[in-house]
């Protein structure tokens, strides 16, 4: 399961147009995936720098992609101007951002991201980052948790959910993903398809790893680093990163920096939904840099 399928690795390498000498960034190397797949494009004179947030998952892809062509690094892509200038990179071909999480944060025990877990909240991507899941749901005031859970979980029982929140940490704190979980499920009173804390959890993951925030920044930071005629490709996961991307490239379009590659943005085959259902919600989008 480590090892899957990068999600739509044909997709990205093919909309990345891999130069045999070019210089490619991976904001989100993850488990190497994707940055594997460029680096089996790549000539003798290309390279690689990849980054990542989460010191587990780069462990993994220093040992999956060792090679003198491929410089990684902890850090956040945010800070990518920083972290290229640190490997002698001022300007690249082409980069890519896989956003979320990667299998091993989903299923790696004690990272708290999953609502059915025993584990302390947490949904840290960056375990040195002191702000977690556990200080947002037991600190924040009513009001900023209200405000959390209906920008970025789009969630319509926002202030219901953040009362519920607040009155049963006053007995005691809420520790658990599980006690979470049933705090929100209590709040909706009945269990549909969807599990109701989705979007109350997907609104703390954002919060705690401040990811619309990263996302503008990231991506000015590769439009600015981008050749012209360099790529950008972004794979996204929920309505609100999709709308930054959108929106991104539609501005550097009208202001005649990037040309828009996605129309439309591309979705998973369906062969690849059925061996990975966690590409389901996938959208990659694309732009170069004109
Ligand atoms: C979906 S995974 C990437 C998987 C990778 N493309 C692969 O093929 O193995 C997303 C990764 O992005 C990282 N990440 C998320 N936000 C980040 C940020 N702002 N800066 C750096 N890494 C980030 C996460 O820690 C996670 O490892």
């Amino acid at each position: 399961m480590m090892f899957h399928q990068p999600v739509m690795i044909e997709e990205t390498l093919g909309m990345l147009n891999v130069k045999q000498n070019g210089t490619y960034v991976d904001a989100t190397v993850g488990l190497g995936g994707h940055a594997y797949g460029i680096l089996s494009r790549l000539g003798g004179d290309g390279r690689i720098v990849g980054m990542d947030r989460d010191d587990n998952a780069l462990k993994i892809a220093f040992e999956r992609l060792g090679n003198k062509r491929v410089h990684l690094a902890k850090g956040s892509f945010s800070s990518m101007d920083r972290i290229l200038a640190s490997f002698g990179v001022m300007e690249f071909d082409g980069v890519v951002f896989d956003l979320g999480l990667s299998m091993m944060q989903l299923k790696d025990l004690g990272r708290g991201f999953s609502f059915n877990s025993t584990e302390r909240l947490d949904m840290r991507m960056d375990q040195e980052q002191s702000l977690s899941a556990w200080d947002v749901v037991n600190r924040y005031q009513e009001k900023a948790l209200e405000k959390i859970l209906r920008e970025y979980g789009e969630e319509r029982l926002a202030l219901k959910i953040a009362k519920a929140v607040v009155s049963k940490r006053k007995q005691a704190a809420i520790d658990t993903c599980a006690e979470l979980a049933e705090t929100v499920s209590a709040v909706y009173g009945y269990r549909g398809k969807i599990h109701p804390a989705t979007r109350t959890f997907q609104a703390l993951r954002i919060e705690v790893n401040r990811e619309l925030d990263e996302l503008g920044k990231g991506l000015s930071a590769a439009a600015s680093g981008l050749r012209n005629g360099g790529r950008v490709c972004v794979i996204s996961y929920h309505s609100l990163e999709d709308r930054i991307v959108k929106n991104f490239i539609r501005d550097g379009a009208k202001s005649g920096v990037l040309r828009n590659l996605t129309k439309k943005p591309l979705t998973p085959r369906l062969e690849e939904i059925k061996k990975n259902p966690a590409s389901r919600s996938a959208k990659l989008r694309g732009a170069e840099k004109i």
